[in-house]
């Protein structure tokens, strides 16, 4: 896990600098699609459902096409018509979540896309459309640098779409460069999160507003599957409503405030860190979270 962490930078460089060149006719028409699209249904598990949340906002805000993220286990009875596409995230491409939803949405007769960091995975042939996510084999079971590669392709596709629909881009080049130093900074920097860790904290919130709410949840993913503690990912104003009544002497609240134009890219690194250190402060190993494994497959319930 800490080794995925920290090649969070090169995977960065290396996205940015594989999307830099000429892109295929099959990309070019799968930006068309997309962009006449009445409605985006992303669906993806764990973290990939994390990073679907945010792309799903961003989809809305930026490429002005309607978006609903599910949670693949929970597709069924969706509204479509046939201008809809469909796009599936999953790091191992063969979920059984996410397979199922895609098999959905390829039965309902919509144009399908899987962004996917195995290649040849069954998602990535089974979808129209494929796009790699290019991190490189992730092995620790929690998942970390792909869900920050799923965030930067899904930027840079929303780029293009942009830049298709309304002859602009969104993000700019000195963003992308910014993002670079600032992943480097946070890796850096990774000891700071290693300065918060008390090894007898039994309750952790994550807070956060706009897109960090989803950072919050993805953050709090991490304590769960590393640390076995009670933690949750909440908006701030919404913690106030309830939650908040949880907050004891052993409890810690963390907010998140990632800044910059892409900062919600890599504003959850500090928290992996953090995830990270406490897990080993509390004497686990977090490469072999339990009752999990780096691939959820169930095949007798598998519908293709
Ligand atoms: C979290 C984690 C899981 C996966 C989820 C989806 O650290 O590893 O929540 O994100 O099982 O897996 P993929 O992306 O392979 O479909």
């Amino acid at each position: 896990m800490e080794k995925e962490i920290c090649e969070i930078p090169s995977v960065v460089e290396g996205i940015l600098k594989k999307y830099n060149t000429v892109l295929s006719l099959k990309y070019h028409k799968m930006i068309k699609t997309i962009s006449s699209a009445k409605t985006i249904h992303i669906a993806a598990c764990g973290t990939s459902y994390h990073a679907g949340l945010i792309l799903g906002e961003l989809f809305e805000k930026y490429c002005q096409i309607r978006t609903k993220t599910y949670f693949a286990s929970e597709v069924s009875d969706c509204l479509v018509c046939k201008e809809d596409v469909c796009i599936v995230i999953s790091q191992s491409g063969e979920t059984t979540h996410t397979l199922n939803a895609l098999e959905y949405f390829n039965k309902l007769g919509i144009q399908t896309i899987s962004l996917v960091n195995v290649e040849n995975s069954t998602m990535a042939n089974r979808a129209d459309f494929c796009i790699n996510l290019h991190a490189g084999p992730e092995i620790s079971v929690a998942s970390t640098k792909v869900f920050v590669a799923s965030l930067l392709v899904g930027v840079i596709l929303i780029n293009s779409i942009a830049k298709l629909k309304f002859k602009q881009t969104v993000f700019k080049s000195r963003d992308f460069e910014e993002l670079i130093a600032s992943s480097k900074r946070a890796v850096k920097d990774k000891k700071n999160s290693k300065k918060l860790v008390h090894k007898d904290l039994q309750r952790l919130f994550y807070l956060g507003t706009g897109l960090d709410v989803y950072l919050a949840y993805e953050a709090a993913l991490k304590i769960k599957e590393t640390c076995y503690i009670h933690c949750e990912g909440y908006a701030s104003g919404e913690f106030k409503h309830g939650p908040i009544a949880m907050v004891d002497d052993k409890t810690m609240i963390v907010d998140i405030a990632s800044d910059g134009a892409l900062g919600f890219v890599i504003g959850v690194i500090p928290n992996y860190f953090f995830a990270l250190y406490l897990s080993r402060a509390k004497g686990l190993d977090p490469d072999k979270p339990r009752n999990l494994t780096k691939c959820v497959k169930d095949l007798d319930s598998y519908m293709g």
